[in-house]
């Protein structure tokens, strides 16, 4: 089974609704054939309505940086995945590693935050990654066990996993093909160990953490990187439809 590889897009707290749309003007025609993969844009909130307006009719798909797990109530500031939903959006990253380190996010949080997508009809990307590279194996065991490892088999062959070690997240270094392969195949591990061989064999495992257009090439040769979730150099359409069309 092929699988389809997903380039994404996190534009976290940058662009307003005029920088939005600037952006799709240029990113549009750059991607027209770009027909070998997905391509997802994660705006602030504020912008979804507009990037949704903007790639309407177009490959291109839009998704939100973070949702809450209820449905709806008295949270203030916080979205819920069928509001999400409701604007068009077809995607949602849970667990970033931001997420974790400056907002509190848990394991038991990110499970449910999944929980919540997958109800609202939202494909989740679902992002781990260690912070220090001595212990990479233990933290990815955690993070798969609590977040990913309580889903049923039917909504784990809906996720994307992305795997962003923390210390190349807005570095500049980058995993190497080979470090980065190596992780993802470790995390197929753990899905086959709790999903079984073929849902590991079909889930698609982003790689995160500096990806510029000088090494998406190299990254993307490696058969176990399915795509990427792709941070600053997402925010320039020339750089960010060059990751895409690698
Ligand atoms: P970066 O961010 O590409 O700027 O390192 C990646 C991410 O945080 O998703």
């Amino acid at each position: 089974m092929m699988r389809i590889p997903v380039i994404g897009g996190n534009w976290k707290m940058y662009k307003d609704l005029a920088e939005t749309t600037s952006f799709f003007e240029s990113f549009r025609p750059l991607v027209e054939r770009s027909e070998h993969c997905e391509i997802v844009i994660f705006p602030p909130f504020l912008d979804l309505e507009i990037a949704v307006t903007a790639t309407c009719g177009t490959r291109i798909q839009i998704g939100a940086q973070d949702l809450y797990w209820a449905k709806e109530g008295a949270f203030t500031g916080e979205v819920s995945g069928s509001m999400i939903r409701a604007v068009g959006c077809s995607h949602v990253i849970v667990g970033h590693s931001e997420r974790r380190q400056y907002f509190g996010e848990t394991n038991e949080g990110v499970l449910k935050k999944t929980l919540a997508a997958l109800d609202s009809g939202l494909t989740p990307i679902v992002c781990m990654g260690e912070r220090e590279k001595k212990n990479a194996k233990a933290v990815l065991t955690e993070q798969f066990r609590c977040a990913i490892g309580a889903l049923s088999a039917g909504q784990f062959a809906r996720i994307v996993i992305a795997y962003e070690p923390v210390w190349a997240i807005g570095t500049s270094e980058a995993a190497t093909p080979e470090d980065a392969a190596n992780a993802h195949q470790f995390i197929r591990g753990q899905a086959k160990g709790s999903f079984g061989a073929e849902a590991a064999n079909n889930v698609r495992i982003l790689y995160g953490g500096s990806v510029t257009p000088n090494d998406a090439k190299s990254l993307m040769a490696q058969s176990e990187i399915d795509g990427f979730l792709v941070g600053g150099a997402s925010l320039d359409p020339v750089s960010f439809a060059s990751i895409v069309n690698f």
